[in-house]
């Protein structure tokens, strides 16, 4: 059984953030409904000109705050004239680390009506779940820089891979394999990067043996990139270190029609903390204020977030909407070939619901 009242913690931050947000939070309200539950929406300022005025991307007691909420749904951070070094890195990035949002969920499904790039796609040809290790791998913050800015300047970018890292993710994987067509793909780099991504094939060889109803498999990230355009079809459950996982999944949202549809949810599976939900696309900072994101990116996050807060009905609620505004063929933002509007968007799947 839900809650009947849920606080979420909701972070518009830069850009489209706040934008495709808005119309996240609309949906979510209205689909609610459904399991009688009501969603108790907390807007903290979090962004860049946030950071602009004080300094700062997460205020002093920021953690602890956003700790005592059920979720976090967050639209996007960056802006080009403050350094991501600062908004991503004092933001992004450390939440997933600091909540063990380990398991990064990333869907990609293509809808029907949707066109994907790709030649002769049926509708649900392409459907495939990512799971990204989010808290280690190539993101590690480790390394360093010496002799800055003389010629014999030095950077050093460490990628630390665990055992325990890798061995969570990949368990994880596959039970999410388990509750689908039961094939798990392993994305590896082992031929290059011959300490940590050896490790990471040894666990997922190890990990295999307890699922032998798995068909496991393994394919180096540059395979995988070349498949998920040849033969989409052939995935189910990836499973991939960060950063790869980071690229292949702009890559999945991208044959499925637009990164713009493209939902995420950083999952932190033993509840301690808050999971948090967001867009798999960035601030967009070229389209930004226009009012032509699209925002189904963000309502199918919410969408995630609702499954996870174990609100069913809702989650179900909102995919099956999303789904008839796409197959319906219009409305479409500019990223489907339309001319739409964000809100017009939104609007016809609260017509839906
Ligand atoms: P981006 O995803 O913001 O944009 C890439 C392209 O996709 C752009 O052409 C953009 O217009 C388009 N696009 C993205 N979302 C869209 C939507 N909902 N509807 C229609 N079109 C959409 O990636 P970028 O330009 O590389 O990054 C911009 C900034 O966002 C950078 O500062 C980056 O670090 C940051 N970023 C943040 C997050 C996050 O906070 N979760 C994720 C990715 C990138
Ligand atoms: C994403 C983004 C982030 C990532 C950036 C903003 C650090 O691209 O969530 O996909 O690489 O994880
Ligand atoms: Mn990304």
């Amino acid at each position: 059984m839900a809650k009947a009242s849920l606080r979420i913690a909701v972070i518009g931050g830069d850009g489209i953030g706040p934008e495709v947000i808005d119309q996240a939070i609309r949906v979510a309200d209205l689909a609610s409904q459904r399991d009688g539950s009501r969603l108790e929406w907390h807007r903290l300022p979090w962004s860049s000109a946030h950071y602009k005025e004080t300094g700062r991307m997460v205020p002093e007691g920021g953690w602890d705050l956003l700790r005592s909420h059920d979720a976090v749904l967050l639209g996007a951070v960056g802006r080009p004239d403050v350094p991501d070094t600062i908004t991503v890195n004092g933001l992004l990035l450390p939440m997933r680390r600091k909540f063990d949002q380990y398991v990064n969920l990333r869907p990609a499904y293509l809808y029907d009506g949707v066109q994907s790039p790709l030649r002769d796609k049926a509708p649900g040809s392409i459907d495939l779940l990512v799971y990204r290790e989010n808290t280690e791998g190539e993101y590690a913050p480790v390394g360093g820089r010496v002799y800055e800015g003389m010629a014999g300047e030095v950077a050093i970018q460490t990628a630390v891979y665990t055992r325990r890292g890798c061995e969570r993710i990949i368990r994880a994987a596959f039970q999410a394999a388990r509750k689908r067509r039961k094939k798990l793909t392993s994305i590896t780099k082992s031929n290059a990067l011959v300490h940590g991504m050896v490790l990471w094939d040894e666990v997922f060889q190890s990990v295999a043996r307890d699922f032998p109803d798995i068909e496991a498999g393994s394919l180096l990230v540059d395979a995988a990139a070349m498949d998920l355009v040849r033969k989409p079809e052939s995935f189910d459950v990836l499973v991939a270190s960060n950063l790869f996982g980071d690229i292949l999944t702009d890559l999945s949202a991208m044959v499925t029609g637009s990164v713009g549809l493209a939902a995420s949810g950083n999952i932190n599976p033993e509840r301690v903390f808050p999971s948090m939900f967001e867009p798999v696309h960035g601030s967009a900072p070229d389209i930004a204020g226009k009012g032509i994101a699209n925002p189904l990116a963000a309502i199918l996050s919410a969408g995630l977030m609702a499954e996870h807060l174990g609100l069913e009905r809702t989650a179900d609620a909102i995919r099956q909407a999303v789904a008839s505004v796409l197959k319906a063929g219009k409305p479409r933002t500019p990223d489907l070939g339309g001319n739409a509007r964000t809100a017009e968007m939104t609007e016809a799947v609260l017509a839906c619901l």
